[in-house]
């Protein structure tokens, strides 16, 4: 799947502007779409030359907006022939102490979801954070590049300050964009797929690339690459209740949820009181995300899809968003349930994982101890 018709009209819908807001600016968003649109054209061309690292906290199990935010991205780029590496960051996550007393049943449902939906671990190498020892040294000279102030300038890190549950902000929430730096850089990923959220912390692994490179010049061949943000077109999914679909806000759809729970959460979505069924995320946005919801499962035209349904009203709208959902995840369920059953298939592909990601992560560290002239 490249651009569904949903995707691109949702793109381009009054909701998601592409003309960037002076907000979105300050993420450098404008910019980071325009260079997207020609890196797609090269990775169709020369899929070869690019390495992606892309990756999740294990928080949870993934839902319908992760997949067409983020998952089905993954798999395109896979399926095209690029190199991919593929995170679970479970030491990032220690940001957020309810989450990590819970970690290991979420890494294995991270796994879980991701193979469902078509990760192929021959393809792509999924591995986590805790079980690759020279990735997390790589964090050490790149904290020595980077100002304390720097640090704290950070957009995103201040925005989870200011809505975190904790009682005191760790050193690790300051610290974690150098830590994904490292993430990225210990297999020397040039293409890095995100939202917007995420551009402060590639900007700042970009800035670690050139400083390493310009204070350890390694004979003229530069240790690392600075990777580029790939921005996806991806339409903003909205929950059941009409806000952005998200875990915490219990209005997402997981892909692990069955048929009937599914069917429930449809059923309670919040619509509004005019029968006649349009596509218009401006002025009806509750109505409007359940018409994108089906849109984007049936790969179609949410216009098209709210003509269809037409003056039959809301209950007629979510009979054909619960079908379309439903339908769409079967197979995504019946593959995630497969996996379920042999979780230690599940754990042998991770241990595969991790040890194709430590010869890498090995690799760089000597290069970057010999750059440094620190091989004793
Ligand atoms: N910070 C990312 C998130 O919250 C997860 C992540 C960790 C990541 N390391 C990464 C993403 C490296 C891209 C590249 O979703």
């Amino acid at each position: 799947m490249t651009t569904t018709s949903a995707a691109s009209a949702a793109a381009t819908a009054p909701n998601e502007p592409i003309a960037a807001t002076d907000a979105t600016d300050a993420l450098g968003t404008s910019a980071a779409r325009a260079r997207s649109a020609v890196l797609e054209e090269r990775i169709r061309r020369e899929p070869g030359r690019f390495r992606v690292l892309t990756g999740d906290r294990p928080t949870g199990r993934l839902h319908l907006g992760h997949y067409f935010g983020t998952l089905h991205n993954r798999v395109r780029l896979q399926n095209l022939g690029v190199e991919q590496y593929l995170i679970i960051a479970d030491y990032q996550v220690l940001t957020d102490r309810d989450i990590a007393d819970r970690l290991v049943e979420y890494v294995e449902g991270l796994l879980l979801d991701y193979l469902a939906v078509g990760i192929d671990p021959d393809r792509t190498t999924i591995f986590t954070h805790s079980a690759i020892p020279a990735l997390n040294q790589l964090l050490l000279p790149f904290l020595s590049l980077v100002s304390v102030a720097e640090l704290g300038r950070n957009p995103t890190v201040k925005d989870e300050i200011a809505h975190s549950r904790q009682a005191a902000v760790s050193g690790l929430m300051f610290t974690y964009p150098a830590h994904q730096a490292a993430d990225i850089l210990f297999c020397k990923g040039n293409l890095v797929p995100v939202g917007q959220d995420q551009l402060p912390h590639l900007e700042l692994t970009r800035t670690i690339a050139r400083r390493f490179n310009d204070r350890y010049p390694a004979g003229g061949h530069p240790v690392f690459p600075e990777p580029d943000a790939l921005l996806s077109a991806a339409p903003l999914l909205l929950g059941t209740d009409g806000t952005k679909m998200s875990k915490s806000r219990g209005n997402s759809i997981a892909l692990a949820a069955t048929a009937d729970e599914t069917a429930k959460l449809i059923r309670g979505a919040k619509t509004d009181a005019d029968r006649h069924i349009t596509y218009d995320p401006r002025t009806r946005p509750e109505v409007s995300g359940l018409v994108l919801l089906a849109a984007l499962c049936q790969d179609r035209d949410p216009h098209r899809v709210a003509e269809e349904i037409g003056t039959a009203g809301a209950a007629a709208l979510k009979r054909t968003v619960t079908e379309a959902v439903n339908e769409f995840l079967a197979p995504i369920r019946a593959r995630r349930a497969e996996y379920a059953r042999d979780l230690g298939q599940v754990r042998r592909i991770l241990h595969a994982g991790n040890e194709r990601a430590n010869a890498v992560a090995d690799a760089t560290l000597r290069e970057v101890r010999s750059a440094m002239m620190s091989l004793y």
